[in-house]
C-alpha cells in the first residue's frame, strides 16, 4: 500500500513545500502545509496546520516530522501535494487507504537574476502567499491576491521586511522582539510576525504602539484570530506613555508621524537598541520653529521648498545623533519614490562607535536658526 508518509519521506531532501487538504474528518485540520526553514543555520521543516480559521505552526528536524506525519496526516486528507526542486506530485487517497498519484509535473526553476528588472521576484512574501491575517487587513482578497488599491503599501511593507531580514540574517537569532512606534494599521507590524514566527520560526514577540484604541482592539483581534501569541498591541501615546521595560532587538517605525519617530529612536539609543529601521514622515517640527539665521535664509523663503529643506534637515539630524550615538547609519530609498514620496529608510545598527561631529554641526544650526528638534532635545546628557 502506498503511504503518504513514504512519498514524503523520498521527497525530503528536495522538499520545496508539502500541502495537505480536504480532510477526512470534519474535526480536526482542513489542511496543513510543510515548508523548510532554516533554524540556526540547520534546515528544518515547518507544519502550518490550519484549524477553525487559525493557523498553529510546529518545527520538525526530518525524524520527528515523518513521525509526526505518521500520525497526523497519514490517511487523514484526501488531496495531497507534494513539489520539490525538481518536480511536483500530486496524489488522491484511495479508499482502502493507500495514496495514488494523480498528476505529477517538472517544477518550474526559480529564475536568478534579472533582479533589477523584476524586483517582485525577489519579494520575500508573494501574491497568493497563504496569510489570512493580510485578508483581514484588506491587503490580500480572500484568495490571496493583491487587492488593487493595497498595491503599494503591499510593495511597501515587502520591501521594509527584506530589509529588515537582511539586516539580521547573519545574526544567528531564535528570539526576536520588536517593538512598532505609530503602528496604525499595522500592515507591517502582522508580517514582521508572520515573517519571523511563521516563515523562520523564531520565538517572536512584537508590540505594535499606536495613539488609536479603536484600530489597537481591531489589531489584537486579528492577532488573537490567528494565534499570533507573541503579537500583541498597545494604546499608547509614545512621547508620554511607559513603553516596555524589557530587552528589545529592534524598533520599527513606518510613517510614524512628526515627533513620534524622535521619541521611537530616543528609546532605541537609551536602550541600545541593536536594530533601528525608521521611515520617518510629517517631519513639521523644524519647517514650524525655524526662523532666518544666516547662510540658509534663501531656502525659507519658498513654502514648499522651506517644507522639504526641513524634513531633509530633520532626518540628517537624526542620522547624526544616532552616529554620534554609536549606531553605523545608512540613509537609503526604501522605495522608488513613485511608489511612496515618504521613502527615506533610517536603518541603523550599534557598533558602539561614535561618530563625532554631525551631532555638534547640528546643535550650532539649531542655536542659529533657533528650530525645535526633538531627537536632539531628547539625547541630550
Ligand atoms: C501614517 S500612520 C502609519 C501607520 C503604519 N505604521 C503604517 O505605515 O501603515 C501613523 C500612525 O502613527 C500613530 N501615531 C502618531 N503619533 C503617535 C504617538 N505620539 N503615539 C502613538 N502613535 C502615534 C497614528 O495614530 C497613526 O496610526
Amino acid at each position: 500500500m502506498a503511504k503518504i508518509t513514504q512519498a514524503l519521506t523520498a521527497a525530503l531532501p528536495g522538499l520545496a513545500k508539502a500541502v495537505f487538504s480536504q480532510p477526512v474528518e470534519k474535526d480536526g485540520a482542513q489542511k496543513i502545509e510543510i515548508r523548510p526553514l532554516l533554524l540556526k543555520g540547520e534546515r528544518r521543516w515547518q507544519a502550518e496546520r490550519f484549524e477553525n480559521s487559525k493557523a498553529f505552526h510546529q518545527n520538525f528536524a526530518d525524524d520527528a516530522l515523518l513521525a509526526w506525519a505518521e500520525e497526523n496526516i497519514e490517511g487523514r486528507f484526501r488531496q495531497a501535494l507534494i513539489v520539490t526542486e525538481t518536480e511536483s506530485r500530486q496524489y488522491i487517497l484511495k479508499r482502502d487507504g493507500s495514496y495514488k498519484k494523480t498528476g505529477g509535473a517538472a517544477s518550474v526553476p526559480r529564475p536568478v537574476g534579472a533582479q533589477s528588472h523584476n524586483r517582485e521576484k525577489d519579494y520575500i512574501l508573494r501574491e497568493g502567499e497563504n496569510i489570512p491575517a493580510l485578508v483581514d487587513l484588506g491587503v490580500f482578497t480572500k484568495d490571496f491576491k493583491i487587492v488593487r488599491a493595497k498595491y503599494d503599501k503591499f510593495r511597501q511593507i515587502n520591501r521594509f521586511v527584506e530589509l529588515v531580514a537582511q539586516g539580521v540574517k547573519d545574526e544567528n537569532m531564535d528570539r526576536i522582539r520588536i517593538l512598532d512606534f505609530g503602528c496604525g494599521k499595522s500592515y507591517l507590524t502582522f508580517i514582521l510576525y508572520y515573517y519571523f514566527a511563521v516563515r523562520c520560526g523564531m520565538q517572536t514577540e512584537i508590540i505594535g504602539y499606536d495613539l488609536k484604541e479603536d484600530v489597537v482592539e481591531r489589531c489584537n483581534g486579528i492577532a488573537a484570530r490567528y494565534g499570533y501569541t507573541g503579537l500583541r498591541f498597545e494604546t499608547a501615546d509614545v512621547t508620554k506613555d511607559r513603553l516596555a521595560d524589557t530587552e528589545i532587538d529592534m524598533v520599527v517605525t513606518l510613517h510614524a508621524c512628526d515627533v513620534a519617530t524622535d521619541y521611537a529612536l530616543a528609546y532605541a539609543i537609551r536602550r541600545g537598541v541593536k536594530h533601528i529601521f525608521s521611515v520617518p514622515c510629517c517631519q513639521h517640527e523644524i519647517n514650524l520653529s525655524i526662523r532666518k539665521g544666516g547662510e540658509l535664509d534663501l531656502l525659507l523663503e519658498h513654502g514648499i521648498i522651506r517644507e522639504r529643506v526641513c524634513a531633509l534637515l530633520t532626518d540628517s539630524i537624526r542620522a547624526a545623533v544616532l552616529e554620534s550615538a554609536g549606531y553605523a547609519v545608512d540613509v537609503i530609498e526604501f522605495v522608488d519614490f513613485e511608489h511612496s514620496p515618504k521613502n527615506l529608510m533610517l536603518r541603523a545598527r550599534f557598533t558602539g562607535k561614535r561618530r563625532n561631529g554631525g551631532r555638534e554641526r547640528a546643535e550650532a544650526l539649531q542655536k542659529q536658526y533657533g528650530f525645535r528638534q526633538s531627537l536632539l532635545e531628547l539625547t541630550t546628557d
